[in-house]
């Protein structure tokens, strides 16, 4: 800074002429006016009104003038710096709302797309209500038992009494493992399983075995070429035909509430002697709709009875197949088709729905059946 001079006249100091000053401050507002962004900005201010801006440094030669000289030089630097200071104040207002404007719009998120981007897949219902139906057998105390879906014929037919010309044997009811004589098959139903149990376990044997089977059915309506079934087996000292009837009831019971009738209709099966259809009172009419004036029933048909599969006690010829003497042994057996419990159970009409793998059939299930 220079030191006073009384002679001094303030316009010939440069740095406080009207020219420098007024060339100060366009330049001062022509950069305030290009700064692009708000960083740049901060790169004016401190060029153009920070302590070494040519503004600033006119300010310091005030000091210098002539005390009567001071109040016009200070008059005219304030007004440059003033108008910087507001231009700058300006600049700054605009940038930072371009700023928040972009930053709105790149930011911006569309809460309306869809969150759910891995669609959730579904638990069959053929599973779940597997699991629903072995677990009431669980809860009477029978062990789950499990076998191959390819099965040697042994297991499949001959144990379980098939004589050799049985027409299920034939290439028209089942799947044979390249021919008929490697011996194995494709499991037509889950009874292989009674002979596996009664063959690995001690006894006295309860099992319960679900599992795939497989025939050459055609796909349709109400048949699969592959489908499950739940198998149960009960070989022990002094068992009858009225235990047979009291597990099949406490099934019926433990799936569909209490109070349900079951009856059985006389029928064949070579491992069983004697063999029974077995039904249950429908669980939604019970009954009502066979009777005369019945409101109809499109769960039983209006039959009043609704089909569950297969049973009977175990035919000795089996026990001694499995080296069990039939005269301290006896036993029962069931098979149950789980498509079939499936479609009455919850009003699937066609099973193709079942086979098809469309999530939108399996999710409406849920998790739990
Ligand atoms: C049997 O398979 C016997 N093993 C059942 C059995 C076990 C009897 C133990 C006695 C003692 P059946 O062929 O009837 O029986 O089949 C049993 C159930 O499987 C049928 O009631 C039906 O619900 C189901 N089923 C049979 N074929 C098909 C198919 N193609 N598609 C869907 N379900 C089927």
């Amino acid at each position: 800074m220079s030191a006073p001079n009384k002679s001094f006249d303030p316009v010939e100091v440069a740095a406080l002429s009207a020219e420098s000053l007024d060339a100060a401050r366009a330049d001062a507002l022509a950069a305030i006016e290009a700064a692009a962004d708000l960083d740049a900005l901060k790169q004016v201010r401190l060029a153009h009104a920070g302590d070494r801006s040519p503004l600033a440094l006119a300010n310091r030669e005030i000091g210098a003038l002539p005390p009567a000289a001071r109040a016009e030089a200070g008059k005219r630097i304030g007004a440059a710096r003033g108008a910087v200071a507001q231009a700058l104040k300006a600049r700054q207002a605009e940038l930072e709302e371009e700023r928040d404007r972009r930053v709105l719009a790149e930011e911006a998120v569309d809460v309306t797309l869809p969150w759910d981007r891995a669609p959730r897949g579904g638990r069959h219902p053929l599973t779940t209500l597997q699991e629903r139906m072995v677990d009431v057998f669980v809860s009477m105390g029978f062990e789950v038992a499990e076998g191959p879906e390819v099965e040697a014929e042994w297991f499949n037919f001959d144990a379980l009494n098939f004589p050799p010309d049985h027409p299920a044997r034939s290439m028209q009811d089942t799947f044979f493992v390249e021919s008929e004589e490697t011996g194995l098959v494709l499991r037509t139903h889950t009874s292989p399983m009674q002979i596996r149990s009664l063959l690995s376990r001690e006894l006295p044997v309860y099992v319960v075995g679900p599992g795939r089977t497989f025939r050459t059915d055609e796909l349709d309506a109400t048949h699969s070429p592959v489908f499950h079934q739940l198998e149960g087996l009960a070989v022990d000292e002094g068992l009858t035909m009225a235990d047979l009837r009291g597990g099949i009831d406490a099934f019926v019971a433990g799936m569909f509430g209490p109070g349900l009738v079951t009856r059985m209709r006389p029928s064949f099966f070579p491992f069983t002697e004697p063999s029974a259809e077995v039904d249950m009172q429908c669980f939604v009419c019970r009954g009502a709709s066979a009777e005369p004036g019945g409101a109809p029933c499109r769960t039983c048909s209006s039959e009043g009875w609704i089909e569950l599969g297969g049973c009977g006690m175990v035919n000795p010829r089996v026990l001694v197949a499995c080296g069990i003497d039939p005269d301290r042994y006896s036993g029962w057996a069931f098979g149950l088709g789980v498509e079939r419990t499936l479609m009455f159970r919850h009003g699937v009409e066609d099973m193709h729905d079942m086979v098809e793998g469309d999530v939108r059939f399996t999710l409406p299930f849920g998790m739990e059946i």
